[in-house]
């Protein structure tokens, strides 16, 4: 499993890789954990000064493996679940976090560049919260980040309509920092991590200790959870789960449809 996500130190940046590009590197409980080890090693070793999140093939991610949500909707789930110590450890995070970002970024592929402190798009970036979609509710504390980030009504549209937002819209909304072209984008992303991990470690530190309120944010993370826990197991979300594996729209019996 480890492959699906590579993790490689050099030159005092801890460079993450998803790659799973056959499933639109959807992410599975077992990738959360290495992603939730390798955030927490970041973390911890005064050696990594940076750490840069990417992705190979065309999307970033497509977020949660859809198929494992079903099965923890059917009570298979797996016994220690890993994404919420991913999130957690996010949040938490004080090494400064650069993302590196094309195509498609789904559900906690575009929540989790909340937590990112440099988030660089290549220009056909998309980011997609579609919880809605699934009947679920947002995760990562982006119930709170993203309204705080880009305003209620905008928030509100993307979690309520789960549509695309462009990249360049992404920048104009204060989400990422630019759009360089996708053949620049790993270029650039490690460019800005180098340059990042030259400054004075201890500052940064410091520094992001004062920009976000971790305690806070971990507790939203909890509480956003436990909802998204009786969503899981709701009619409507397996419904949705169902749909997706049928490759149908779901019927969610709604007067209008
Ligand atoms: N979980 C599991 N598998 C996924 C997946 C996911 N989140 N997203 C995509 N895949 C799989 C598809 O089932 C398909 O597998 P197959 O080739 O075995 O049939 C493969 O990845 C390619 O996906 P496809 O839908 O054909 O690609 P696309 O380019 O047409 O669309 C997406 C890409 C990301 C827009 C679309 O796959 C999608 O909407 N995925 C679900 C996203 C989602 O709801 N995530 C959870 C958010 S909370």
């Amino acid at each position: 499993m480890a492959e699906k996500i590579q993790v490689v130190l050099s030159g005092g940046v801890l460079t993450v890789t998803i790659s799973r590009p056959d499933k639109k590197n959807a992410i599975t409980n077992d990738m959360y954990g290495v992603l939730a080890d390798a955030v927490a090693k970041a973390n911890e070793e005064a050696g990594i000064r940076a750490l840069l999140i990417q992705a190979d093939g065309d999307s970033f991610t497509a977020g949660n493996d859809v198929s494992e949500f079903a099965a923890q909707a059917k009570g298979d789930g797996p016994k220690e679940r890993h994404v919420g110590r991913f999130l957690r450890a996010l949040a938490d995070a004080t090494v400064p976090i650069i993302a590196a970002v094309q195509g498609k970024a789904v559900g906690v592929g575009a929540t989790m560049l909340l937590h990112c402190d440099y988030v660089l798009l290549s220009e056909d970036a998309q980011l997609i919260t579609p919880f809605v979609n699934l009947a679920l509710v947002p995760e990562a504390a982006s119930s709170y980040l993203l309204p705080l980030r880009i305003g209620h009504v905008r928030a509100f549209e993307m979690f309520a309509l789960g549509l695309p937002v462009s990249a360049q819209a992404a920048v104009a909304w204060g989400i990422a920092n630019r759009t360089v072209s996708a053949a620049e984008l790993r270029t650039e992303a490690r460019n800005i991590a180098e340059q990042i991990a030259t400054r004075p470690s201890g500052s940064l530190i410091a520094m992001k200790r004062l920009m976000r309120d971790a305690e806070k944010l971990i507790a939203l993370i909890d509480a956003e959870s436990a909802v998204f826990a009786e969503r899981l197991v709701s009619a409507e979300a397996k419904e949705a789960f169902a749909a997706f594996a049928e490759k149908r729209q779901p019927n969610f019996g709604n007067p209008r449809r």
